[in-house]
């Protein structure tokens, strides 16, 4: 169990359970997550209320529904324990399983006015995305402030296109302390990882939304399409030189490389007579080498449904303690006790 101090800053963060993880998750968020587990009292957990708010959309089948869900959250979090999350050390759960959140959803809603969510970049990036324009989307960043709130959190490990959700949240924080005249909430940070975005094989940022992944635990043949057939390079012959800073080949293998190992390849791209195929065969060899052993966790993992579930309904014990004590204060500070 791992051990509350108050001198341990509280870390926070949340994951989406959209689909499967990829390398541009794993070196933009998961690896700095777990890094973290060592720096401060962590508490991170799988957004399946805010998943909600794309769920049609990602299932349209309706009798699928439920289940992709399901699968999505199991997903994340056999992933993020086979990665290196130790439940040790940090407290991780399921966001639906602490249903104070979305009581705090609806407080902190009453003190928030409309022009602070119409400013809101994501729900207007979804929109033209063609998501359905519900209100849970619209009312999306005061769910990201409640979850975030609620634990009290000091710190917030996010991605750039999460910083004006970080803003939003102080804003929120600052009008329920105003409203109810008590410094109920103290005010969250964001922590931004000078983290390059990490190229997609068409060489656009990674995203699944433009179908150009490479998953982190893709193995065999599907690994092997990922990099040799998926990555899309230029008419550059073997014999040609060739720009590493240009390549999302060289761009991908230098996640991965010791400085020495990629000095090393950044030479050959430029001296000439080194072909795309031996690059990206170098790459796959990285890339599998890297997870071999998160897999075959991943594997055991898997197998092991029950122990995942305890790992999360821990993880929601002790996340819901926290919760309560904060809605005791919230409860207290309006009226409604
Ligand atoms: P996607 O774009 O595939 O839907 P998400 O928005 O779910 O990915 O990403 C979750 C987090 O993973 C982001 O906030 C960001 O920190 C990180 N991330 C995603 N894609 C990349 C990328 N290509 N490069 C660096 N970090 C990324
Ligand atoms: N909105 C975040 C994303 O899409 C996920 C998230 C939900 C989150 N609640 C949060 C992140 C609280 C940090 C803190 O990536």
């Amino acid at each position: 169990m791992p051990k509350p101090s108050p001198a341990r800053k509280r870390i926070l963060s949340g994951v989406q359970p959209s689909g499967k993880l990829h390398l541009g998750n794993y070196f933009g968020a998961i690896k700095q997550h777990i890094a973290l587990q060592d720096e401060g009292e962590c508490f991170y957990f799988i957004a399946d209320y805010h998943a909600l708010t794309t769920l049609p959309d990602l299932q349209p089948d309706v009798g699928k529904r439920a289940q992709t869900l399901r699968e999505n959250v199991f997903d994340v979090a056999v992933s993020y324990l086979a990665l290196g999350l130790d439940p040790a050390k940090a407290t991780f759960f399921r966001q639906s399983d602490v249903p104070e959140v979305s009581e705090l959803t609806w407080i902190l809603a009453t003190v928030t006015g409309m022009g602070l969510l119409e400013r809101a970049h994501s729900y207007k990036d979804k929109i033209a995305q063609g998501i359905a324009p519900g209100v849970g989307l619209f009312i999306y960043p005061v769910l990201m402030a409640a979850d975030i709130l609620i634990y009290r959190s000091h710190v917030v490990p996010v991605g750039k296109d999460q910083v004006q959700h970080l803003e939003m949240t102080r804003d929120m924080a600052g009008y329920f302390n105003n409203c109810y005249g008590k410094e109920v909430f103290p005010m969250p940070q964001e922590r931004l990882d000078a983290v390059p975005a990490v190229p997609g094989t068409d060489g656009r940022k990674m995203s699944k939304s433009y179908g150009n992944t490479i998953e982190i635990f893709a193995e065999g043949k599907a690994l092997k399409k990922s990099v040799m057939t998926d990555i899309v390079t230029d008419k550059a012959t073997v014999e040609d030189k060739k720009d590493p800073e240009t390549s999302n080949i060289f761009a991908l293998y230098k996640l991965f490389a010791t400085d020495a190992e990629r000095d090393e390849m950044a030479a050959r791209f430029r001296a000439g007579g080194l072909g795309y195929g031996v690059a990206k065969t170098a790459l796959l060899e990285k890339i599998d080498a890297h997870f071999a052993p998160a897999r075959e966790r991943r594997k055991e993992l898997a197998a092991n449904p029950e122990y995942v579930e305890c790992v999360l309904r821990d993880g929601a014990k002790r996340a819901r303690a926290e919760a309560q004590k904060t809605m005791e204060l919230v409860r207290k500070a309006t009226g409604l006790r």
